[in-house]
């Protein structure tokens, strides 16, 4: 584990969501003091739902407030597995946020590697880093999948080869994603696991442990150079010897 690493378990859901939603809080007034914005790219999937739901019911100064995906499954945001129709049913249509504050990535392309390209020349523009720089986000959102895998780094997938792209498109069962890179999620100054379920213990275990390989944990990958939180329950914690 990175040295500015924590790992809290909670009794259940709910009181992780309730530290989840202080953790975003947090880090949220810590960039906007510095940086007048606060920048932060969501996870997907079924976990961080609540914790959008409750952060729809937190003031914060919206148009300050940027939010981007660590990943995207590659459809429409009308579909039903859409990570940014989640994230807009849940929350971003219950808030004051500027649409231009959005920053969805794009699913339209034919060719999915042109989406990422056009995602990764929005970051760049909107940090102002040039090409081969990885920008730094204020907090990046992650989950892991019972296969190790994060954001849409899947195990044994070309995605976790690439460090020299901001963005790359991933690979489920074939079916392409958008993603993040591993070089891209390690930049952020904080990254903050939301993991929850019995199933997630053995590949948490893996994730964990030193010894395992990162190809066939990809949340391995996930190092920070700034701070790492893991929020589990205690169905995914409570095998993990945190001593
Ligand atoms: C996605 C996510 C993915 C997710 C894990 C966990 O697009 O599915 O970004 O990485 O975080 O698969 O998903 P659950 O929260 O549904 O278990």
């Amino acid at each position: 584990m990175s040295p500015h690493s924590q790992i809290e378990v909670f009794p259940d859901k709910a009181d992780l969501i309730y530290r989840a939603v202080e953790v975003v809080l947090t880090e949220a007034h810590k960039a906007l003091s510095h940086r007048d914005r606060f920048t932060i790219a969501l996870a997907g999937g079924s976990t961080p739902e609540p914790l959008y739901q409750a952060l729809a019911k937190q003031e914060l100064p919206w148009d300050k407030v940027h939010v981007f995906w660590g990943d995207e499954r590659y459809v429409p945001a009308t579909d039903p597995q859409s990570n940014e129709g989640m994230a807009r049913r849940a929350w971003l249509n219950h808030v004051p946020i500027p649409a231009s504050n959005i920053h969805s990535i794009p699913t339209s392309a034919a060719d999915p590697s042109e989406a990422a390209q056009q995602h990764e020349q929005e970051l760049q523009s909107f940090f102002g880093t040039p090409s081969g720089e990885f920008p730094a986000l204020d907090l990046i959102l992650l989950g892991i999948g019972d296969d190790g895998h994060t954001a849409s780094l899947f195990p044994g997938t070309p995605a976790l080869d690439v460090t020299d792209r901001l963005v790359t498109v991933g690979s489920k069962d074939g079916q392409p994603r958008i993603t993040f890179t591993h070089p891209l999620i390690n930049q952020a100054r904080l990254v903050l696991f939301l993991v929850t379920g019995a199933s997630k213990l053995p590949a948490l275990k893996a994730i964990l442990s030193s010894k395992e390989d990162a190809r066939q944990y990809p949340a391995r990958l996930i190092q920070p150079t700034g701070s790492l939180v893991w929020l589990l329950d205690e169905a995914a914690g409570s095998g993990l010897n945190l001593g």
